[in-house]
C-alpha cells in the first residue's frame, strides 16, 4: 500500500502506528470496559485476547500494507469505505475530548459539582447539534493540517512529539492518583481478579476492544507498513506496537482506578466515566484543575494521532488508485466525513448505528478477512519469511501463521453469529 516508500523510518513506522492504535480505546473505552466487565479478571481476558488475536492479526496487515494485494485488490476500496466510517464516528468522541478539553482550560470544569457535571455531558451530547458539529469540525481541522504536511513533516514529526508527551501526562497522573488516600482499591480492582465475574458477553467484550484498541481491521495499520523497509522484522515492530498499546491501556487504568476509588466514585460508570466521573475526582483533589487539564490533553493527544492514522488510510486508496492530488484528497474526504458524522450527531438512529456497525461487526470483519487472505490465499513460505526475515525466530511465525489460518476465521465467524443472535 505504499505511496513513497522512503518517507517513514524505523522508528518513524512504530510510532505512527502506536499514534494510530493509542488512542481513545486506551484512554476512554478501555477504563471503562475494565470497570463494566469485572476489573482484574477482564484486563486478563483482554491480555490474552491481544496475545491470540491481537499480534497475529496485526502482523497479518502489516505484511499486506508491504507486499501489496495482488489478489484481492478489492481489501483496499473496503478499508478505504471502513476507515471513513469509523472516522466519522470516531471524531464525534473527540470532539467531546476538545470540548473538556477547552472546558478545562477555561476553568468551567472545575467549578462544576457531580451532578452539574452530568447534566454538562447530557446537555452536550443531547443538547443544541451546533456544538458538537463544531467540535467535529475543530477536529478534523487539526486532523487535516497534519496531513497537509505530509507523511514524513506532518504525522511521523507529529507523533514523535505526542508519544513521548502522553506517556510524560500519564506518570503524573498516576503519582497523583496513587499518592491519593484509599487510592490502593483501585490498584486492587485492576490487578486481583475475580473470574466469578466472568461470562460469555465479558470474553466478547475483551475481543471487541482488543480489536478497537489495537486499530485491527481498518487498514491505517497496512497504510503505516507500506512504509517499511523489507529488511524490518515485521513480527519484531508488531510486539513493539502492541507493547505500546498494551502499556497505556494499563497506565490509563492504573491512572484512573486508584483516583476513583480514592474519591469513592463507582467504577462501572460505561462511557462516561473519563466524562463525568473523573471530573469530579479531579476537583475533589488538590491540584485538580491542572491535572484535569492534563487528562483532557492526554485524551486529545491520543484521539488526534488516530484520526490522522484514519484520514491517511482513505488518501492511501485516492491518491494512488484514483490519481488524486493529495490536497484534493484531503479536502474531499474531511469535507465527507464532516457531513457523516454531523448527520449522526442529529440523528439519534444514526449515531447507534454508526457505533454498532464500527464497534461490532467492521473492524472484526476486516481483521478477518486480511487474516483470510494471509492464511489461505498468500504463498506460506513468503508470509513465514516476512514475519520473521531472521531464521532464529522462525518457530514463532509458523504458530502465528497456524493462528492466522486455522484459528482466527471460524472464531471471528462465531463472534459475528453471536452478534447476529444465531446462538
Ligand atoms: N486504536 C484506536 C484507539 O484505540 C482506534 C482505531 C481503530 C484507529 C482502527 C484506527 C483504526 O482508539
Amino acid at each position: 500500500m505504499a505511496q513513497d516508500k522512503s518517507s517513514l523510518g524505523r522508528l518513524g513506522v512504530v510510532l505512527a502506528a502506536a499514534g494510530s492504535a493509542v488512542g481513545l480505546g486506551n484512554i476512554w473505552k478501555f477504563p471503562y470496559m475494565t470497570g463494566e466487565n469485572g476489573g482484574a479478571a477482564f484486563l486478563i481476558i483482554y491480555l490474552a485476547c491481544v496475545l491470540f488475536f491481537g499480534v497475529p492479526l496485526m502482523s497479518t496487515e502489516f505484511y499486506v500494507g508491504r507486499q501489496g494485494l495482488k489478489k484481492w485488490p478489492w481489501i483496499r476500496p473496503m478499508t478505504a469505505i471502513f476507515s471513513l466510517l469509523f472516522l466519522s464516528f470516531y471524531l464525534i468522541v473527540t470532539g467531546w475530548c476538545l470540548h473538556y478539553l477547552f472546558h478545562s482550560v477555561v476553568g468551567t470544569l472545575a467549578h462544576l459539582d457531580s451532578s452539574a457535571l452530568d447534566s454538562f455531558f447530557v446537555d452536550y451530547v443531547s443538547g443544541a447539534v451546533w456544538l458538537p458539529i463544531l467540535w467535529v469540525f475543530v477536529a478534523i481541522l487539526l486532523t487535516a493540517i497534519v496531513e497537509f504536511a505530509g507523511v514524513k513533516s506532518g504525522i511521523e514529526r507529529v507523533c514523535k512529539v505526542m508519544m513521548p508527551l502522553l506517556f510524560v501526562i500519564l506518570i503524573v497522573l498516576i503519582i497523583r492518583g496513587l499518592t491519593l488516600p484509599g487510592s490502593m482499591d483501585g490498584v486492587k480492582f485492576l490487578f486481583e481478579p475475580d473470574f466469578s465475574k466472568v461470562s460469555p458477553k465479558v470474553i466478547l467484550n475483551a475481543m471487541g476492544q482488543c480489536f478497537f484498541s489495537l486499530s485491527i481491521g481498518a487498514g491505517a495499520l497496512a497504510t503505516y507498513s507500506g512504509y517499511m523497509s523489507r529488511e524490518q522484522n515485521i513480527v519484531g515492530t508488531v510486539e513493539q506496537v502492541v507493547g505500546i498499546d498494551t502499556i497505556v491501556a494499563i497506565l490509563a487504568g492504573v491512572a484512573i482506578f486508584p483516583a476513583v476509588f480514592a474519591l469513592g466514585i463507582n467504577p462501572s460508570e460505561g462511557p462516561q466515566l473519563v466524562f463525568v466521573s473523573l471530573p469530579s475526582v479531579f476537583n475533589g483533589m488538590a491540584g485538580g484543575y491542572i491535572f484535569q487539564l492534563l487528562f483532557f490533553l492526554l485524551l486529545t493527544i491520543a484521539a488526534l494521532s488516530s484520526t490522522i492514522s484514519l484520514l491517511e488510510t482513505q488518501l492511501n486508496f485516492y491518491v494512488p488508485r484514483l490519481g488524486w492530488k493529495r490536497s484534493t484528497a484531503i479536502i474531499v474526504c474531511s469535507l465527507v466525513v464532516f457531513v457523516i458524522a454531523s448527520l449522526a450527531i442529529c440523528s439519534t438512529l444514526l449515531f447507534d448505528v454508526l457505533d454498532n456497525l464500527v464497534s461490532i461487526y467492521m473492524l472484526p470483519m476486516g481483521g478477518m478477512i486480511f487474516s483470510v487472505y494471509v492464511g489461505w490465499i498468500c504463498p506460506k513460505e513468503d508470509v513465514i519469511c516476512q514475519l520473521t526475515p531472521s531464521s532464529g525466530r522462525r518457530s514463532v511465525a509458523l504458530c502465528l501463521y497456524g493462528l492466522i489460518r486455522y484459528a482466527i476465521p471460524p472464531i471471528i465467524l462465531l463472534i459475528f453469529l453471536n452478534a447476529l443472535g444465531v446462538f
